[in-house]
């Protein structure tokens, strides 16, 4: 293979675990693949692509994953501290039979990202922090169940939120579903980020660069890197089975970010002005895709 991962026989079971022969299963579309990196394509490596097992796994966490945002939806609101969100994730998520994934990750100390205003990401949920009337904010939640991976975002307004900072929210939970119009099966990934940043530049906001959305499935973030400031026909081609997020930052001032926050991770935009994102999960199918997270 031209990833180097094993070569079967075609009278093998075939290696995404339906129990048919290699040849009647598989095969073609391994050829395929081979056939593409020859021509220079830039083709996932074999190891990215989910089995329908996998899908089923990744699909179980989602559930807890969509029932978390659901749970903290129903709650939020003025007043409410952003520690109280993060004990809201993690208790709905271990109740659940899950693990919230950023506990720990890399040394990030809560449960979820809770990222207001002109936080473009990473904000870490503290008893000192509350919502108040006319804030955005963004709830960003990641589960691991079973050893699945599943993660998404969402963003909420707080009572009466300026129109500019609601039509940011809005415009940037659209340029998502721009994003994933132009998701194409045996696409490319830069077609995806070149959708979402027009969208983005058409309203006069910009997209941060500096991060992106991942695969993800059986770890938390796995290849590619997926940049929201792409030319279209550019990147990893979208074989089915490929599984990753669409989470543009998108900032209604300039791009440019601040990453100086002592605590290491929390993540401003550098000119203060606001900043959304919404985050979604999908596989990519035969014919399509199929939303796992929203
Ligand atoms: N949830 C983020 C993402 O969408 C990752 C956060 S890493 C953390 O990729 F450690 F800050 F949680
Ligand atoms: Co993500």
């Amino acid at each position: 293979m031209y990833d180097g991962d094993i070569e079967l026989g075609r009278n093998d079971a075939c290696w995404c675990g339906s129990g048919a022969k290699y040849k009647k299963c598989h095969m073609e579309f391994d050829e395929r693949l081979q056939r593409l990196a020859e021509q220079g394509e830039n083709v996932p490596a074999r190891a990215l692509l989910k089995t329908p097992e996998d899908i089923e796994g990744i699909k179980r966490s989602a559930e807890v994953n969509v029932g978390v945002l659901d749970f903290v939806a129903e709650r939020i609101g003025a007043g409410v501290s952003t520690e109280q969100i993060d004990r809201w994730v993690y208790d709905y998520t271990v109740e659940h039979g899950a693990v919230p994934a950023p506990l720990d990750f890399e040394g990030y100390p809560k449960s979820v990202c809770v990222s207001a205003n002109e936080v473009v990401c990473h904000g870490i949920p503290s008893e000192g922090e509350v919502l108040k009337d006319g804030d955005i904010v963004n709830i960003d939640c990641s589960t691991i169940k079973d050893g699945y991976f599943s993660d998404s975002s969402r963003m909420f307004c707080i009572g009466d939120v300026p129109p500019e900072k609601a039509d940011l929210v809005r415009v940037t939970k659209e340029a998502v579903q721009v994003g994933l119009d132009a998701l194409k099966p045996w696409g490319y990934m830069g077609d995806i980020g070149a959708a979402v940043n027009a969208y983005a530049k058409e309203h006069g906001y910009t997209v941060v660069r500096e991060f992106g959305g991942h695969g993800i499935g059986l770890e938390f973030h796995e290849e590619p890197f997926v940049s929201f400031v792409t030319r279209p026909g550019t990147g990893m081609l979208l074989v089915p089975g490929l599984c990753f997020t669409i989470e543009p930052m998108v900032n209604m001032g300039k791009a440019r970010i601040d990453m100086s926050d002592p605590n290491g991770w929390t993540v401003r935009t550098k000119d203060g002005l606001p900043t959304a994102q919404w985050e979604v999960q999908v596989v990519v199918a035969d014919d399509g895709y199929e939303l796992l997270s929203w």
